[in-house]
């Protein structure tokens, strides 16, 4: 993706303008992983009932869904359902069903339109049947695009992930002394995909809320004061943008000029 084609988007003169101008298309962010947080309180402060926060939700998701392709970002996972969130009264978990469904179906053009392939992660066996079927037409219909790849966590715990890759890796044969990180990443739900490199977490929640536990090692983690329903591509953009000026060094120390032979 190039600036002029996420510009082609955006409306002139606007401060998303301003900031899409500050990216850097070279050093993207492969992966970008967000927990979505403050549905409820968006909705108190509106002395609305906590769903109306979802449904209001879920215009942020589309943004930055397609934002996301737009820019050029390979890899999109939104945490939209964890396994703690069975906790919750049964009709806020329906509604929250309900809305994902609705999502499916209404976004699935958008989907297509904008090359994205779109997956499941988390326990979605345990999902009822009709969220299943749902869910199985986004993916078969989507399999087949080069685009960006839509994760969506549901039914997710990132321990819980993690148990699922030991038990795969016993009953694949692993012999102990052959299992190495490198190895062991190959029996997570997220096999094959690069690490996130940026985290955000909206609400001004610090926590990682068993969220990607092994991939985030090494993320560079944005907290936002905003409520998911009020994020919106200038979110993105400035999470993008902070995130290109942070210096990651993976536990080592950045090379000094000398030592890169700099005068
Ligand atoms: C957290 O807010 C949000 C969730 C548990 C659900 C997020 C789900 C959606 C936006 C809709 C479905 C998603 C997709 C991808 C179609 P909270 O309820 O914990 O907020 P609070 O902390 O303010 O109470």
């Amino acid at each position: 993706m190039s600036l002029e084609q996420l510009l082609a988007w955006i409306p002139p003169g606007s401060p998303d303008e301003t900031l899409a101008r500050q990216v850097n298309f070279e050093q993207l962010p492969a992966h970008v992983a967000i927990i979505m947080d403050g549905n409820g309180r968006w909705a108190a402060q509106r002395h609305l009932p906590r769903v109306e926060g979802h449904r209001a939700g879920i215009d942020s998701v589309r943004d930055v869904v397609e934002t996301s392709a737009r820019l050029g970002i390979q890899i999109l996972t939104l945490y939209a359902f964890s396994m703690e969130n069975w906790k919750r009264p049964p009709s806020e978990i329906h509604t929250l069903m309900t809305l994902l469904k609705r999502y499916i179906r209404l976004e699935l053009s958008t989907l297509l339109k904008n090359n994205i392939r779109f997956q499941v992660i988390g326990r979605h066996e345990e999902l009822a049947p009709d969220v299943r079927h749902e869910l199985e037409i986004g993916i078969r219909q989507t399999a087949a695009n080069s685009g960006m790849l839509f994760n969506i966590a549901l039914n997710y715990g990132g321990r819980a992930e993690i148990v699922d890759a030991a038990r795969r890796a016993i009953a694949a044969g692993i012999a102990p002394e052959d299992l190495d990180e490198q190895r062991f990443g190959d029996f997570l739900y997220t096999a094959g995909q690069p690490d996130p490199d940026l985290l955000i977490r909206t609400s001004g929640e610090m926590r990682v809320s068993n969220f990607l536990l092994w991939q985030i090692a090494y993320s560079e983690i944005w907290v936002t004061e905003t409520l998911w329903p009020d994020f919106r591509r200038r979110h993105l953009l400035e999470s993008i943008v902070a995130y290109q000026k942070r210096d990651r060094r993976y536990g080592g120390i950045k090379p000094s000029p000398v030592a890169l032979g700099a005068k």
